[in-house]
């Protein structure tokens, strides 16, 4: 089945037909891509989606200059995929990004942000098991960023994003379908500066320009994500637990008092890492805790 790229601003756009990401088409997409978008915008560099380089898992490419939300793309593209069918979607701009719960997500220019649609099964992740995925996904972004800057300050939040310091790179947004497919979206900041963000936003986030000094190749970082979550998924396909046991290595919050809504119920408690299946672990005033879903709250 021909890959098709949607190139305009639309949802889906006719766009252009690929018959496989890397054979003689591309040069076709390059130059339709080189017409419609200039390798320039707005001061950033667009990304390529002809350079992607895509996991054996993923056998289409959508690239959305503005889209509302890839998750949401994703999702309306889903029900008509077969399930064997990989889907990435990639926008430059999402006008309704989405986090968890109900927070919004800010996709400055520069940034990246995309979704994956993908079958778990396929990496062999059992159903149980499916719920690691975002961490997984944390995971990935942690080490593909540390090639680039290197450090421990790079780690995990419990239970899907990815922070430098005190300060948020990158967010994951992993939702199911009815069929057992999964949505997977990721936003990290790479060269959107944060002096283009909301005061809001600025305030708590982080971006790869600032630390670096200089901006990223975004195609290649693309790539090099997408290798590192086929990677991951595979991990955790084979053994759940050894991403339970990076995902513990790289817990940002041990030893900090959370606060955490679970459901009706509010649950403090000292953490003390993250189990081998992935849940938080607490220690609460009425004794160890192990928590698989929740809502972190201000203390
Ligand atoms: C979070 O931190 O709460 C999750 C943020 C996830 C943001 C990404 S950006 C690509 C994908 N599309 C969305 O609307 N959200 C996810």
């Amino acid at each position: 089945m021909p890959n098709r790229l949607a190139a305009d601003g639309n949802d889906y756009a006719d766009g252009v037909g690929l018959v496989s990401p890397s054979n003689g088409a591309d040069m076709m997409v390059s130059a339709l891509l080189g017409f419609l978008f200039p390798p320039r915008h707005a001061g950033f560099r667009m990304l390529e989606p002809d350079r992607i380089r895509l996991p054996a898992s993923l056998s289409r490419v959508e690239y959305h200059a503005t889209i509302d939300s890839t998750n949401d793309a994703a999702r309306r593209r889903a029900a008509e995929l077969p399930r064997d069918v990989g889907l990435l979607i990639v926008a430059e701009e999402q006008t309704a990004g989405r986090g968890r719960g109900a927070n919004r997500w800010w996709t400055g220019a520069g940034s990246l942000a995309f979704s994956v649609l993908f079958d778990p099964s396929r990496y062999g992740i059992a159903v149980r098991y499916a719920s690691m995925v975002p961490l997984a996904a944390a995971i990935a972004v942690v080490d593909v960023v540390t090639q680039h800057l290197p450090g421990p300050a790079i780690g995990i939040r419990w239970p899907n994003d990815v922070y430098i310091g005190e300060r948020k790179l990158a967010g994951v947004l992993v939702e199911g379908l009815p069929d057992g497919r999964q949505i997977l979206g990721l936003g990290c900041n790479v060269n959107n500066p944060l002096t283009s963000a909301p005061p809001e936003v600025s305030a708590i986030v982080v971006s790869l320009i600032d630390e670096l000094g200089g901006r990223l190749d975004r195609t290649e970082f693309l790539s090099e994500l997408l290798s590192a979550l086929d990677a991951s998924l595979t991990r955790l396909g084979e053994n759940f637990a050894d991403v339970g046991r990076l995902a513990d290595s790289l817990c940002l919050q041990r030893e900090r008092v959370l606060n955490v809504q679970v459901g009706e119920e509010r649950v403090t408690g000292i953490c003390t890492g993250i189990a081998d299946d992935g849940a938080l672990k607490l220690d609460t005033p009425t004794g160890p805790r192990t928590l698989y879903s929740g809502v972190m709250l201000k203390i």
